[in-house]
């Protein structure tokens, strides 16, 4: 290895986790080779284009390509004879049964064990780090995969990520935690090496444990704060039926240190790429372990009736009857937001999505905007929605605002020339990013989640 860097990674899977890890351990000074299957993607970040839009990756990929620290090929055999360690980043799909599709990671295995071949019979085992969220016993499986191809050295070891899209550069370079599931002392080795200048910044804790706990810490994590959403959405209905504010409910359970004030939000449903299909591979392995997740079972259903509420709004506010086959033809509305969340352009089972399904369906026209993830949404699609420009093009002529992303320009929009452009002064709002009050006061009807107490705030 040249003095230069302190270790040789490779990193296989260049999406929102691998290319992150890479550009993350490349600003930690090891040396980085991110490895993709799709050749669009590498020639892209090749030319300094970031394939995803993640706050911060783009100057990260620029600076460390530029210096030779991070490079990019489609032939993880360029760098397996010097590696320390290698990383497996691919997707794990939600399969047909609902567990995780491991085909990928098994796939990465198998080419890893092929590839081995390169390194010196004397060289130090290979750290194969599993950081796709995969189920327990998944370690062992890509150990198979690997030591049926070869009789070189290697350990595979379990390392869950937990960073956030949006802000996923500064999770990964300043880690509350890193899970490491291992089981001899030369892995945690190389893996302290690989985290420890990110962990004495955070001050983060190093937790060593075996790899079936790793595996199932990182589905535990997803559970967790996926039923606090469900909890806390569930409470928020119950808010809107009792005549109470979610915002005081959840400041008052919040404060308890027992409880916390993180995840405790409410809004239209939980999305994105992780949550549902991680639940769904958890539920699995209950089922297969003749253990039944009730808590979990009752959260995924939850969810599901979540992500309907603000069509059932709509549908509500302008009487749709049911049985009435397109009860909203001849209405425009405008959605403000279509990734799952802010500061990402992530779409997968965004709510925004199921909510243009509702209203199209029910013949409304929507016309769109996101900061981020018009692109995503226009591949998919294509002209069944028409697509603004900025927030206000979006509301031009529309009979209502809906807001489904919580961008922060969103909440401070102008809403005097949001009023101006709509037919009627008609918000639905799935973020809670306006005060009630204020919005009565002003003259809109404004539909929020679990606020329809009159007290002043
Ligand atoms: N996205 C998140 O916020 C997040 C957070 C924590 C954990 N995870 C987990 O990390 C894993 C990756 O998630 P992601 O969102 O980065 O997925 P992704 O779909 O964005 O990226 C996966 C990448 O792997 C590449 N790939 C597939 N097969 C390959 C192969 N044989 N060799 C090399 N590359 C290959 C694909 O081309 C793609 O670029 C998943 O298990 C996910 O559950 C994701």
């Amino acid at each position: 290895m040249s003095e230069r860097y302190k270790m040789e990674v490779l990193v296989i899977g260049t999406g929102y986790v691998g290319l992150v890890a890479a550009a993350g351990f490349a600003e930690a000074g090891h040396r980085v080779l991110g490895i993709d299957t799709d050749e669009a993607k590498i020639a892209k970040i090749r030319r300094g284009v970031s394939p995803i839009y993640e706050p911060g990756l783009d100057e990260l990929l620029a600076r460390h390509q530029a210096s030779g620290a991070l490079k990019f090929s489609m032939d993880l055999k360029d760098g397996i004879a010097t590696a320390d360690a290698a990383f497996i980043c691919v997707g794990t799909p939600q399969g047909e049964d609902g567990s995780a599709d491991l085909q990928y990671v098994l796939a990465v295995g198998s080419a890893i064990g092929s590839a081995m071949a390169a390194r010196p019979a004397d060289a130090r085992p290979l750290v194969v780090v599993d950081k796709s969220t995969v189920p327990v016993g998944t370690a062992a499986r890509v150990h198979a995969a690997i030591a049926a191809r070869t009789d070189r050295a290697f350990e595979v070891v379990s390392n869950p990520e937990f960073l956030r899209e949006g802000c996923a550069i500064d999770d990964f370079v300043r880690p509350d935690r890193v899970v490491v599931g291992c089981r001899t002392d030369h892995a945690a080795e190389v893996m302290k090496g690989l985290y420890g200048k990110f962990l004495e910044a955070s001050g983060g804790q190093w937790l060593r444990m075996d790899p079936p706990s790793a595996e199932l810490t990182k589905y535990a994590a997803n559970a967790m704060l996926a039923l606090r959403i469900s909890f806390i959405n569930e409470i928020a209905g119950l808010c809107e039926k009792v005549g109470a504010n979610v915002d005081f409910v959840r400041q008052g359970i919040g404060s308890d240190h027992r409880i916390g004030k993180h995840f405790l939000n409410p809004g239209p449903g939980f999305g994105g790429s992780c949550f549902p299909k991680d639940l769904q591979a958890l539920l699995k392995v209950g089922r297969e372990n003749a253990h039944p997740l009730r808590a979990l079972e009752a959260t995924v259903e939850a969810n599901r009736h979540q992500k309907q509420v603000l069509a059932m709004k709509v549908r509500a506010h302008y009487g749709c009857a049911s049985g009435s086959p397109a009860p909203l033809a001849g209405r425009k509305f405008a959605l403000w937001g279509l990734a799952f969340k802010a500061h990402t352009d992530d779409i997968r089972e965004a709510m925004a999505m199921e909510l243009i399904d509702s209203l199209t369906s029910l013949g409304a026209k929507v016309v769109v905007h996101d900061f981020e993830a018009m692109p995503n949404v226009k591949a998919k699609l294509g002209d069944r929605v028409d697509y603004a420009q900025d927030p206000l093009e979006a509301c031009a002529g529309a009979d209502a605002l809906l807001i489904a992303t919580e961008w922060p320009q969103y909440a401070s929009a102008d809403l005097g020339k949001v009023a101006g452009l709509l037919k009627a002064k008609v918000m639905f709002d799935g973020r809670n990013l306006f005060q009630p009050e204020a919005m009565a006061a002003d003259g809109w009807t404004y539909h929020s989640i679990g606020r329809v107490s009159s007290y002043p705030v």
